[in-house]
């Protein structure tokens, strides 16, 4: 809890983090697209393997492929770390900021499993930690030349961490995790598997000597993995906002379902329509299709007659004692304005918040934030009646 100086840090924080991820991004669909899209030079040159054009800005740019030759090195080269890099500190430093300071009410969801805020924050550091050691392990065995296999075991394993992330942490914190995970896979694979050996290559090359293309071959392996968790990080990173996902009681049948269709739609986006690319976006379309069916709102009861509802009185003691502990004016709790803006001390902020007050503490029950204020079913129960009936006033 740093106080105003959090909401300051938070804003700065989200601001680089989210620059040098679109760039990250953005450099890495490029390559992406630069690799599907490299044609037979018309010169026919030895040393090019492939020549694209594009044009931006009213130029043509000739983009040329040629493999790293003794004698044959450019003047300057553009190497591609910084992106990563800045993007894994940043988001680092938000992990730290937004939801180890605060674990105990962001973290810890007492239903799921009642842990202290140190213990959530262990299992943040241990599943980013131990998640490196063992994808990184798997894929240096020879196991790792049986693509399918091994990228299979490394799907089992996230499925495995999905559900016991959802069935340890808050939702929010458990999808939010999840994209930690797999962007620190991403950006250690930067730092250990992908630049060290294109370093290597460049200065044997830049003292003469024979070039190990393995290195390289090495190199864009990692790569390709590291783009396969692009799309599905995307989504855990923006899940926050997404309490109907997060919130949901098949929540973690849901995380699986978007990674699925994150890496279909990007094998897709790889190898364009041939049999495989066609069996990625079939599994992407079917976990689309899953996801609509599993989060389609049930039918609801009738509505019940206003002489069913709770008096107002009740909802508003409900809501005094439960929500507008941080919802309010003058919020306790550690927060110094209430969070998101939304206040709930008069009769009229409730009204007017009666949908989201639905979604967050009845339909979800993601509210109040890790049940702080221990609102029990009944209460929730009593929201939703008077919600139903309109939400009179007496
Ligand atoms: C311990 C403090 C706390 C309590 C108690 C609490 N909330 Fe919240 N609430 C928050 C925080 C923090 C957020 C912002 C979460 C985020 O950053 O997405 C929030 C967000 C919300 C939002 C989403 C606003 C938006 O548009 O994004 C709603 C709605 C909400 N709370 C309703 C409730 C209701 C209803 C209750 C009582 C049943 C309640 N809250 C109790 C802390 C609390």
């Amino acid at each position: 809890m740093l106080g105003p100086f959090e909401e300051w840090l938070g804003i700065l924080l989200r601001w680089i983090h989210v620059i040098t991820a679109i760039m990250w991004i953005g450099d890495s669909l490029l390559f992406m697209w630069l690799d599907k899209h490299m044609y037979e030079d018309p010169e026919k040159r030895p040393y090019v393997t492939g020549i694209t054009w594009l044009i931006h800005g009213g130029s043509y740019y000739t983009v040329e492929k040629r493999p790293l030759k003794a004698g044959k090195l450019p003047p300057r080269l553009r190497w591609f770390w910084m992106e990563a890099t800045g993007t894994w500190i940043s988001g680092f430093l938000l992990l730290i900021v937004v939801y180890w300071l605060s674990a105990s009410s962001y973290m810890v969801d007492p239903d799921v499993r009642p842990l202290s805020g140190l213990q959530a924050v262990g299992v943040s550091l241990g599943s980013i930690v131990g998640s490196w050691i063992l994808y990184d392990g798997l894929w240096r065995t020879p196991l790792r030349h049986r693509t399918l296999l091994c990228g299979s075991i490394t799907l089992a394993y996230l499925f495995g961490l999905d559900w016991w992330l959802t069935h340890t942490l808050s939702g929010r914190a458990a999808f939010l995790q999840m994209g930690a995970v797999m962007a620190s896979l991403m950006a250690f694979n930067v730092w250990i598997h992908i630049i060290p050996p294109q370093r290597k290559m460049y200065s044997t090359a830049a003292e003469g000597g024979e070039v190990d293309y393995g290195l390289g071959k090495h190199a864009k392996f990692r790569s390709t993995h590291n783009t396969y968790f692009t799309f599905p990080v995307i989504f855990l990173m923006l899940s926050n906002h997404f309490a109907g996902i997060f919130g949901h009681p098949l929540n973690w049948l849901l995380m699986a379902l978007f990674i699925v269709f994150g890496a279909g739609m990007r094998h897709l986006f790889l190898v364009g329509f041939t049999t495989a690319g066609k069996i990625a976006g079939a599994f992407a379309a079917l976990s689309t299709a899953a996801i609509f069916w599993v989060t389609w709102p049930a039918p609801k009861p009738p509505a019940p007659a206003a002489g069913d509802a709770p008096p107002f009185a009740e909802v508003r003691v409900i809501v005094a004692q439960r929500c507008a502990v941080c919802h309010s004016e003058s919020p306790g709790m550690g927060f110094v304005e209430a969070p998101k803006g939304l206040r709930l001390d008069t009769p009229r902020e409730i009204v007017e918040a009666a949908e989201r007050i639905k979604m967050q503490a009845v339909d979800r029950q993601v509210m109040p934030l890790g049940n702080a204020t221990k609102m029990t079913p009944e209460e929730r129960e009593q929201l939703g009646r008077w919600i139903a009936a309109g939400c009179p006033l007496k």
